[in-house]
């Protein structure tokens, strides 16, 4: 008798505890899809240093040649390797700091010998302020191609274990204080 009502005080208890834990497993559902970006769209700055006017005063660059193939010009200047470290913004624009979303860095190295291609290896550092971590992007693409696609293979933070592909396409290109300034627009879809 007494293991009978103390039986029957425990199912509402139980009841209410299990409802806890659904409650609490789909907030943290829920938390987690928030962290798990799909997708991401972005602009990217790049100038490149004028290697014929080093002595450029109002030279800002983000991009330097860092090497080279021992015999040049190469055709398609081939092994030449650019390191950068370029500004992301939500807009077209890097003058006003709120539009930041951080930076990229690595290399674009010319690696086509009939074509000029360009192989990059490069880790986007983003922070939109909702999401943040790394990407890091490996991929080769014909430099003359509207839209290039790069795997995505991997991240940390927000992006821990995704894998993905970004779409890029140059949007802007003009010579500004004697540099090639170019914007690119990155287009990143995510799994995980
Ligand atoms: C991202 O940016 C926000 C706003 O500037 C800042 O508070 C936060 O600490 C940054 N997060 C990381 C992981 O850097
Ligand atoms: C990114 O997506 C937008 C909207 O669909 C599109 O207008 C734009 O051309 C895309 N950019 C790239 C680089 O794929
Ligand atoms: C490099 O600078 C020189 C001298 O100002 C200029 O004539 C040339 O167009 C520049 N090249 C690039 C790619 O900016």
């Amino acid at each position: 008798m007494a293991t009978q009502t103390s039986r029957d005080n425990l199912t509402p208890l139980l009841i209410v505890a299990l409802g806890l834990l659904l409650v609490v497993s789909m907030g943290s559902t829920i938390a987690e899809a928030k962290k798990k970006p799909k997708k991401l769209s972005f602009f990217m700055f790049i100038a490149v240093q004028n290697n014929s006017f080093l002595d450029n005063p109002k030279g800002q660059f983000t991009s330097v040649l860092s090497g080279e193939g021992p015999v040049t010009p190469q055709p398609f200047a081939f092994a030449n390797l650019h390191t950068f470290d370029n500004p992301l913004s939500k807009v077209m624009s890097l003058a006003d700091q709120a539009d930041r979303v951080g930076r990229v860095q690595g290399w674009y190295g010319n690696c086509g010998q009939s074509t000029l291609t360009l192989c990059l290896a490069q880790t986007f550092a983003y922070n939109d302020s909702v999401y943040a971590g790394t990407l890091s992007l490996l991929g080769s693409g014909v430099a003359s191609y509207p839209v290039k696609y790069a795997p995505i293979v991997g991240g940390t933070g927000d992006f821990a274990f995704c894998r993905g592909v970004a779409e890029q396409s140059r949007v802007f290109n003009a010579i500004v204080n004697s540099e090639e300034n170019s914007w690119f627009h990155y287009n990143i879809t995510l799994k995980y």
